[in-house]
């Protein structure tokens, strides 16, 4: 399993800004996405007016400096899963820089943010350094958002034995990151064929669905159609 899968947790607390290396690569990550997936990736290198307050963070975030903002045109077919899953890509590389990420969608002042008409933003991606180990107030707000944790065997539906390479892939699933830690992805094994789906009841699912597809192929490999219900197929080049 890819070492970032392994490594990711959601970081809240941030300590230095990014250097100007670290904004380019992440730049040029992003240019390479919004190619691929059409969406609109934007790097904002301060994004803190948007967290300077607990109105919004809850008191979750403490000092965000940088932000990827995920968002792309309303009417791109997707728009939501492909936002999860060439965003969680580039969640995994600035993970491999050492990084820290956190997913948002709601503990932030949307109004901060100025978006093109046309356009939607989806969630925003923070990163920036952190401090290696997560210290106890980090810790706590994890322990609050994190009451529940379903094991990839929970994730997975199958009415005949499932293969190790697709187990593999659930392993990753597992710690993939999801709203409010919902895990609501399920994914069915039938008939030799695997598919990816969630209630789609709440406003993110769509988001999560994208995520775990995306962490289900970095460990198991093959592309994922998009799609509530998409079809893996595992001959595929990696995404
Ligand atoms: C689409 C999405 C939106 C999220 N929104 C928020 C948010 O608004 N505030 C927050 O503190 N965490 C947010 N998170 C982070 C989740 O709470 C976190 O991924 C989940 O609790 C699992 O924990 P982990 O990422 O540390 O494995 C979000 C995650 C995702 C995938």
């Amino acid at each position: 399993m890819r070492s970032a899968v392994k490594k990711r947790i959601s970081r809240r607390s941030f300590t230095e800004p990014l250097t100007q290396y670290e904004t380019e690569c992440i730049n040029d990550m992003l240019k390479k996405a919004n190619i691929e997936s059409g969406l609109t990736m934007e790097l904002l290198h301060d994004a803190s007016g948007a967290f300077c307050s607990k109105k919004y963070t809850k008191g979750f975030i403490k000092n965000a400096g940088s932000a990827v903002l995920v968002k792309g045109p309303a009417e791109l077919p997707d728009l939501k899963e492909r936002c999860g899953y060439y965003g969680e890509a580039v969640v995994l590389d600035m993970v491999d820089m050492g990084l820290g990420t956190c997913w948002v969608a709601g503990t932030m002042d949307r109004d901060y943010f100025n978006i093109a008409d046309g356009e939607m933003l989806i969630c925003v991606i923070l990163t920036g350094h952190v401090d290696e180990k997560c210290k106890v107030s980090e810790k706590t707000v994890r322990a609050m958002i994190r009451t529940r944790h379903k094991d990839a065997s929970e994730m997975i539906e199958s009415d005949t034995e499932i293969p190790a390479d697709i187990m593999e892939g659930m392993k990753a699933v597992e710690l993939a990151p999801s709203a409010v830690n919902r895990q609501n992805s399920m994914f069915i094994y039938s008939r030799g064929v695997l598919t990816a789906q969630v209630p789609d009841r709440y406003v993110l699912d769509r988001v999560d669905l994208g995520i775990a597809k995306r962490h289900f192929i970095e460990t198991a490999g093959g592309t994922f159609d998009f799609g509530n219900g998409g079809m893996w197929h595992p001959e595929a080049d990696h995404a």
